[in-house]
């Protein structure tokens, strides 16, 4: 499927086995999380545009190149709050715009509490983040979000999908890709992805 990225880099394989592991502990789990979006980062970012700026450096001076665009961290609450400080180790400039969504349990649609985004949009690209791309609602109401604010490059980074998230999320909005460290088999009829590693909130906030 074109603008799907799933890594099989095998440190990001090796953490996120050890994520899934139901013995692993919010402490841990709270590393995985941030590790793995750390390798994440490197290929979502590979097309950022770039600048030639003019430095100096102790024996003279040069040319380089810096990030030219306004980079936005879009994390989805609860579950993508873990990946944003990763994010913010390899881009300290961004912003970080909350919004906040929670999955109905009984109709499993999203639900949305919270959202302060300015009128106007204020970056260029937007990484949504969000651990967790399940039948995909929070996902792509996410994106409609971004595009109604008038964000034109948007970028989703997730950790585990179902098919049917990968799917959905890909026909909404073609134009969104979707990095991801796994594929898994399906979702079940509460609509948690198998095997996954459960509730991606709970198991970072020990809730
Ligand atoms: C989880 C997860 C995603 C959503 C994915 O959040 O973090 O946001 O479910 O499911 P979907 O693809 O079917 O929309 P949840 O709603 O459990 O909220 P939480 O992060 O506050 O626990
Ligand atoms: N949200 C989660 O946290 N886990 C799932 O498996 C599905 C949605």
């Amino acid at each position: 499927m074109e603008n799907l990225y799933i890594s099989n880099h095998p440190l990001i394989q090796h953490k996120l086995a050890l994520m899934r592991t139901a013995t692993t502990e919010p402490k841990k789990f709270r590393e995985l999380v941030h590790e793995i979006t750390n390798l994440l980062i490197y290929e979502a970012t590979l097309d950022l545009a770039t600048k030639e700026v003019e430095v100096q450096t102790p024996l003279g001076s040069t040319y380089g190149c810096m990030l030219s665009q306004r980079i936005g961290l879009v994390p989805i609450l609860r579950a993508g709050i873990g990946m944003v400080d990763a994010m913010l180790d390899m881009i300290p400039t961004a912003q970080v715009w909350h919004i906040g969504l929670y999955r109905d349990h009984r109709t499993l649609l999203p639900v949305e509490y919270y959202n302060k985004l300015p009128v106007q949009p204020t970056v260029d690209v937007c990484f949504v983040l969000d651990p967790m791309l399940a039948t995909a609602g929070s996902a792509t109401a996410t994106v409609k979000v971004l595009k109604d604010w008038g964000a034109r490059q948007i970028k989703y980074i997730g950790l585990i999908a179902a098919p049917e998230g990968v799917e959905r999320l890909h026909n909404e909005h073609p134009d969104v890709p979707i990095h991801i460290a796994a594929v898994d088999s399906h979702l079940n009829d509460m609509g948690y992805i198998v095997p996954g590693l459960g509730d991606a909130g709970d198991r970072q906030f020990g809730t």
